[in-house]
């Protein structure tokens, strides 16, 4: 796991369970949190402890092996009915990102295929859900990587880094392996209101790796674009549409805008994982709500008027046609739109990085 720029793990099978660090407490505060019953790691993914669409997925087919564990009655019916009801209580702890959909996917086609003992089952599916994504997010950082063109800076949003996936990053994986090229000098981090994951994660992550980070408030990005200090924004996403728009953090649909104005690239990274064919175009993308709270209140202290009314939702949806450039496992789009993406959805196992597919 020692890859160059990448130390950092969020979540962790150790000793019969599994520990999630808990994003709440960084940067002060580097601990971990041990889950041993699927209700303790919904709560995790519903009060953000693990956050970051992949790390969610990666983090609930861990917790339908922890299910299964603590539903294993002996009789093949009696467990899979009881075990429906865990899946449920996973599915619903977070509405936007579709990795979580698409893990305990995976998950229930191995349930319905053990008869008994399925703990070691499950559990080696999960392994394999957290490791493939781990070598998805190292073959989209050189796929995307190979976009970047001349030396310069980047502009990223939210977290999307080691600390949102199974490990390396979307986004930030590209930032890793570009910075490793020589092609990125410089990374600045939208602080990402409300919940500070580009202050406290992003910021973090790419100081404990070494890579140079200038953090702004999100206000700012429009006058960095406007100095043409940045030559590429590159976010990751939540929930890709069949057509091509894109649900991620909120404040990503303005960045996009905010872009193609000044003549700056937008790269989406996602696993085809997040591609959720599913759903034709990005209105129909359920959008989270979260806590008035988060506005309410700075570190526990209240800072807005009293009687101000709240709305928070926690992602939106940049429409395809101001992304540049979608770079998944499987290839990298330009341009997407439903017929791109659907082809790049059809390719099985592209193969080496000497074959990717690029769909112009
Ligand atoms: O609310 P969060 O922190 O879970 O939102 C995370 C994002 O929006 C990320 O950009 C997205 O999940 C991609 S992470 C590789």
């Amino acid at each position: 796991m020692s890859h160059d720029h990448d130390h950092v793990r969020a979540v962790v099978w150790r000793d019969d369970a599994l520990e999630v660090l808990d994003q709440r407490l960084l940067p002060r505060e580097i601990r971990y949190q041990r889950l041993t019953t699927v209700a303790e790691v919904a709560e995790a993914i519903r009060c953000m402890v693990v956050r970051g669409a992949p790390a969610i997925g990666i983090t609930a087919a861990y917790g339908v092996a922890l299910a299964a564990r603590a539903g294993y009655t002996g009789k093949r019916e009696c467990w899979q009915i009881s075990l429906q009801e865990d899946l449920n209580r996973l599915a619903a702890s977070r509405p936007t990102a579709i990795n979580l959909v698409w893990a305990l996917q995976r998950m229930k086609r191995v349930i319905a295929e053990v008869a008994d003992a399925p703990l070691e089952r499950l559990l080696t599916e999960a392994r394999a859900i957290h490791e493939e994504d781990i070598a998805a997010n190292q073959r989209m950082g050189l796929l995307g990587a190979n976009l970047l063109g001349e030396r310069g800076a980047v502009l990223t949003h939210c977290n999307t880094g080691s600390l949102a996936t199974g490990g390396y990053g979307t986004a930030l994986g590209v930032i890793r392996a570009g910075y490793a090229a020589g092609l990125i000098e410089r990374v600045y981090a939208d602080e990402t209101r409300p919940w500070l994951q580009g202050a406290r994660l992003t910021a973090w992550e790419l100081t404990q790796d070494g890579i140079p980070v200038t953090l702004l408030a999100d206000s700012a990005a429009a006058a960095l674009m406007r100095q043409g200090r940045v030559r590429w924004v590159i976010v990751g996403a939540d929930r890709i549409a069949a057509n091509g728009d894109v649900a991620n953090k909120i404040g990503t649909y303005g960045l996009a805008v905010t872009a193609r104005h000044h003549g700056v690239k937008f790269m989406v990274v996602a696993p085809a994982s997040t591609v959720d064919l599913a759903t034709p175009v990005g209105a129909a993308i359920p959008i989270e709500q979260r806590a008035a709270e988060e506005l309410l209140n700075f570190n526990g202290y209240p800072v807005a008027a009293v009687g101000a009314e709240v709305w928070n939702p926690s992602f939106d949806v940049t429409p395809a046609e101001l992304v540049d450039a979608l770079v998944t496992e499987r290839g990298v789009v330009l341009k997407p739109n439903l017929t791109k993406i659907a082809g790049m959805m059809g390719v099985v196992n592209p193969g080496s990085q000497m074959q990717a597919q690029v769909v112009a």
